[in-house]
């Protein structure tokens, strides 16, 4: 039986903390968090249609991995985690949306060093409805990207909550006037999006996305994407593309959990292929849509 404030809530605004369903505007934690503190946690960005999961356990994969590149363990067995996502999905009554799960060290006096034998470490999740429609129209008309040096640390391929330079490019995109930063090294390489991976097309129509390394985040809807792309044979090469590349590509678009395969038609005010969204990645949006098991179109 829910709780009367759950059921009278308004929808995404239940918060998991710890074990608890807490309304959004009473769900804390404490402020010796070590993320607050230290930004010492991890978290995953999981997208919902139609109340269902999409990527569920590849993002758990990830979550795992992240944990155990910081030396800790998943908070709960895999099984009870998904009954907590599901159980947040239902009282949030959201239908499509974004799920957000952080785990962090805990809350314990502020030291450098994580402590050994550990506070509980904190587990949240909130939900949060998505804006379908922006989304369709991102996929319509396609996104301007704003390149921007990647001043980022070293071990990228961790999902850490420590995004400042992620978001001091996307607001230096923005205010350019475009939706998404592309990150570029020292070497003129293209890493990824400020919160997405980059891939472009070639002359030859061969679609490029960076290869795994510490470089970048191991993006789910990336692997997903590869996967369908292997299955329907699309030629795919994963290795390093330079800024210079990209701006003579045929095709560029975007892939997070926010949006599979979305469309640039422009990156730095220089417009890509014929400025609108090109075939292949709305090929390869179909195909992935397929693999994840998203059954609306957009
Ligand atoms: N961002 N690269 C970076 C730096 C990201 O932050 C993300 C995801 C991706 C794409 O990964 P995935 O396909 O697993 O979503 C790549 C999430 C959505 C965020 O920070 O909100």
């Amino acid at each position: 039986m829910k709780k009367w404030s759950d059921r009278h809530a308004p929808a995404g605004r239940i918060a998991y903390v710890n074990g608890r369903y807490l309304l959004h505007g009473q769900a804390t934690v404490h402020i010796e968090d070590r993320a607050l503190q230290l930004g010492d946690g991890i978290y995953e960005v999981t997208n919902v249609i139609g109340h269902r999961l999409i990527d569920e356990d590849a993002h758990l994969d990830r979550m795992e991995r992240s944990l155990r590149e910081i030396g800790m363990a998943m908070p709960m067995g895999r099984a009870a985690l998904k009954l907590v996502m599901r159980e947040l999905i239902a009282r949030n009554r959201i239908a499509d949306g974004f799920l957000y799960l952080q785990v962090t060290r805990g809350a314990v006096r502020r030291d450098h060093v994580p402590p050994k034998d550990g506070p509980r470490p904190t587990l949240i999740m909130t939900m949060r409805s998505q804006d379908m429609a922006a989304l369709a129209e991102r996929m319509r008309q396609g996104i301007a990207v704003a390149s921007q040096p990647d001043i980022r640390w070293g071990r990228r391929d961790i999902k850490t909550v420590q995004l400042l330079p992620n978001l001091l490019a996307k607001q230096a995109a923005k205010a350019s006037g475009a939706f998404e930063a592309w990150l570029v090294d020292q070497d003129g390489f293209v890493t990824e999006g400020a919160s997405t991976n980059a891939w472009i097309v070639d002359r030859d129509g061969v679609v490029i996305t960076r290869d795994l390394s510490n470089a970048i985040l191991p993006g789910v809807t990336r692997r997903i994407m590869l996967e369908a792309m292997a299955e329907a044979q699309v030629k795919v090469v994963e290795r390093k593309f330079t800024l210079a590349e990209a701006l003579d590509a045929r095709e560029a678009f975007i892939s997070s959990a926010t949006g599979a395969a979305v469309p640039v038609v422009s990156i730095d005010g220089k417009i890509i292929g014929t400025g609108a969204p090109g075939p292949l990645a709305r090929r390869i949006y179909d195909l992935y849509a397929v693999r994840a098991g998203i059954k609306t179109a957009r």
